[in-house]
């Protein structure tokens, strides 16, 4: 597209282009050039114009626009295809409609918010408007139903690998998939799957990550972390970037490679646990996680139990 074109072609010059150089160079008509410059200052381009010189982008907003995410990008499966939408109801159902016609494995959907969007349990989940990370991740492993677990943890993994590569902090997982700062809660991670017979036909990994704004009471921002605002684009990318590299572990079957580095994340594993299971309630001390993404808790009686889902509480 002419404007993506042009966009990149300002972004990669960093000073004044001539609307003549532009013309030629990307086969448009001055008049075009100069559409497309107005069409980019309406999404929140910065950019300078001045006689005799011409054009120069200043500044890009912090959009989750395909154009930003994709800049510099250069990850070979994983956000090769973008679906960006101002508003949805949810990325999740976005993405399995898409997933559904096809989509191929690593098409990311991103929403600068959501109206309904959703976590475990059915819980709902609050994006504001760019001020967030909402996205799904639509994969289609070659796996059976029932080693899809990983998948989960990788994700989970991948926030946290990403957070630190980009503000420095130290984000932890809380079992199963919360992602916490402190003690406070700053991102999840919902997994949804349709599969046939035994065989995973796609997975959907949906993120959120509160950026910039933390909505609920009990979360947190990055940003209140970090002392400063955090670029939404740039933490878009390198998620992107290491859930690409998980994704590959997952394929070659190096799943150890996942499961160390979820342990290393973790803020569950060692801590004296409370694990509220529909009804039912266990203590103990959470010893490890398998590749189920089961939690291994030994009991105060001495007991070792494997917990699939449910609510864990640290107690102190
Ligand atoms: C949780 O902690 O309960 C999981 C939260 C998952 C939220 C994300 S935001 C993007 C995607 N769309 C949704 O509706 N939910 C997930």
């Amino acid at each position: 597209m002419a404007q993506d074109d042009l966009l990149e072609y300002l972004r990669k010059k960093q000073t004044f282009v001539s609307g003549e150089e532009l013309s030629s160079q990307l086969h448009i008509s001055r008049q075009a050039a100069w559409k497309h410059i107005q069409q980019l200052r309406s999404l929140g381009y910065d950019i300078d114009s001045v006689p005799h010189l011409g054009y120069q982008l200043t500044a890009c907003p912090d959009r989750l626009y395909p154009a930003e995410v994709s800049a510099g990008l250069h990850t070979r499966l994983i956000g090769r295809r973008l679906h960006y939408f101002d508003q949805v109801a949810s990325t999740m159902d976005t993405a399995m409609r898409l997933a559904q016609d096809n989509a191929p494995d690593g098409t990311v959907v991103i929403a600068e918010t959501q109206t309904s969007g959703r976590g475990r349990f059915g819980r709902p989940w609050i994006s504001p408007k760019y001020k967030c990370i909402c996205c799904s991740v639509i994969v289609r492993p070659d796996t059976a139903i029932t080693g899809v677990a990983p998948i989960t943890l990788m994700a989970a993994v991948s926030v946290c690998a990403a957070v630190h590569r980009v503000t420095g902090l130290e984000a932890q997982i809380k079992w199963p998939n919360d992602i916490l700062l402190g003690l406070k809660k700053v991102g999840g991670i919902l997994t949804e799957m349709k599969g046939s017979s035994d065989r995973v036909s796609y997975v959907i990994i949906g993120i959120g990550v509160n950026v910039n704004d933390a909505p609920a009471e009990g979360a947190v921002s990055l940003a209140r972390h970090a002392g400063r605002r955090v670029s939404r684009v740039a933490l878009l990318q390198e998620l992107l970037r290491q859930l690409e590299q998980y994704y590959a572990k997952f394929r070659k079957h190096e799943l150890d490679g996942i499961l160390d580095s979820w342990r290393q994340y973790s803020a569950t594993l060692g801590q004296r646990v409370r694990i509220d299971m529909h009804g039912s309630r266990i203590y103990g001390i959470a010893v490890d996680i398998d590749a189920d993404g089961g939690l291994l808790v030994r009991q105060d009686s001495g007991l070792m139990d494997k917990v699939m889902a449910g609510d864990v509480v640290h107690c102190r």
